[in-house]
């Protein structure tokens, strides 16, 4: 199985070798002693990890260097694929997105955590089952834990909506229209740049996300019922239609959705007070909230809207923690994961960075949940997001998507061309991966 994945990921190979030595020249390993961890992620969050690694290596005495990714998973996973792909020893550990998972284990990136596990009485049983059998246990190895769980939300202004005499989010993406198009024409008689709704639709990984939420919540998504992966079904076509239509139809997202809207982009926009509702990961919450932000105390969080007849669904994100198989200080590595994976540490991710745990007794802290209400509700989305598929492939099934889907709302194609090249591209990729 290795052998083949790698030989269908020869593709990537040139690039890799030509970032290889992009990156050798931005000086090699540092003292063999020292633990290197890869992380990225909003300004916020990495400013954590520098505290977080400080205090690890007060109490271990373990020296820990950062090596600082981006905030985009795609890029971030670039980063890591090219030294683990040539072997290198660093970085020992790192986070990675529940996306690539399937990609890391099946080419023997990741060292098995069981020894660890066993030896120290760590047992998986501390997480939800369903997150750690759903990424971190492949081929019957566990093979990393997580350090949070995302689930897509709906945010928006409280205040506005209350404004304009509105007593609840909408349940539905009609109500979302219609709530959008009223109070974004309002707000747009002092506020030009107002918008109803922003979301990632850009040509990354966020947008697969945000596809799978509006499918999911039509009834549709990955249909793998022929033991393939397919999108072109109605529900997804009515599902991606939907899409483009709130850009062009309803205009009540901006035109610069498909070419530059990340989560960040998305997040400043909404922050700024440029926006009614935003679609968001569960780490906006803190963001919106801090002392600086300008809709701090106005912003709500619902479960995303669904059609008439479907039902709500948001997909099944997060970040997970490994150790690299050439890694020369894994043990080391191991004892920072539980650092990271600690009820401790973990308590400190909901507080400080409003992630979402996947460590079961966070939830049954009483004291966490009487501080965080928002815990409960969040925990019972997290338990019904949808995955994505766990497959060795995924990134390229996931680019092949990608490049179709924002080709749809750029208006290259029609929903219904879209999918279907889509579903071709991807039959492909799974017969090259087959070796057919
Ligand atoms: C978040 C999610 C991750 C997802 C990514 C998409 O980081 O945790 O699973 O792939 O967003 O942009």
């Amino acid at each position: 199985m290795t052998s083949r994945f790698q030989m269908f990921e020869r593709i990537s190979a040139v690039t890799a070798s030509f970032l290889i030595v992009l990156l050798a020249g931005c000086g090699g390993s540092g003292p063999e002693s020292e633990l290197t961890f890869a992380v990225g992620g909003a300004p916020n969050e990495v400013a954590f990890w520098e505290t977080l690694v400080k205090e690890f290596e007060k109490d271990s005495a373990l020296p820990v260097r950062i090596i600082r990714q981006p905030a985009d998973t795609d890029q971030r996973r670039q980063g890591l694929v090219v030294p683990l792909r040539s072997g290198q020893a660093d970085p020992d550990v790192f986070l990675m997105d529940v996306a690539w998972l399937g990609q890391f284990a099946a080419s023997g990136w990741l060292h098995s955590l069981d020894e660890f596990v066993q030896k120290d009485d760590y047992h998986a049983g501390f997480f939800f089952k369903r997150v750690i059998e759903l990424a971190d246990r492949q081929d019957a190895q566990l093979l990393a834990l997580p350090v949070n769980v995302d689930a897509g939300l709906l945010y928006y202004r409280r205040d506005l909506l209350e404004r304009f005499g509105y007593g609840a989010p909408p349940r539905t993406w009609e109500e979302l229209v219609a709530m959008s198009g009223r109070i974004q024409g309002e707000m747009r008689k002092t506020e030009t740049g107002f918008w109803g709704y922003v979301w990632q639709g850009a040509r990354y990984e966020g947008l697969v996300c945000n596809f799978l939420e509006v499918a999911a919540s039509n009834g549709g998504g990955f249909d793998t019922t022929d033991g393939g992966i397919q999108v072109d079904t109605p529900k997804n076509r009515e599902a991606l239609q939907f899409m483009h239509d709130l850009i062009y139809e309803w205009r009540v997202s901006p035109p610069n959705t498909f070419t530059e809207m990340k989560e960040e982009e998305v997040r400043a926009h909404f922050q700024n007070g440029l926006a009614l509702f935003e679609r968001n990961w569960p780490y906006a919450w803190a963001l919106h909230n801090a002392p600086e932000s300008p809709v701090r105390g106005k912003v709500g969080i619902a479960p995303l809207p669904h059609f008439e007849k479907g039902e709500s669904a948001a997909t099944l994100g997060g970040w997970h923690i490994g150790i690299s198989t050439t890694s020369d200080r894994k043990e080391a590595g191991w004892n920072f994961i539980k650092f990271v994976t600690s009820l401790e540490t973990q308590k400190r991710m909901v507080t400080e960075l409003g992630w979402n745990s996947a460590r079961r007794d966070v939830y049954q802290d009483a004291g966490l949940l009487e501080q965080y209400p928002r815990l409960e509700p969040l925990r019972e989305i997290m338990n019904h997001a949808v995955p994505r598929p766990l497959v060795p492939y995924y990134t390229q099934l996931s680019e092949a998507l990608q490049s179709r889907i924002n080709g749809a709302l750029a208006g290259q194609a029609s929903p219904e061309e879209a999918l279907r090249r889509a579903d071709e591209d991807m039959a492909q990729l799974v017969k090259r991966y087959r070796g057919e």
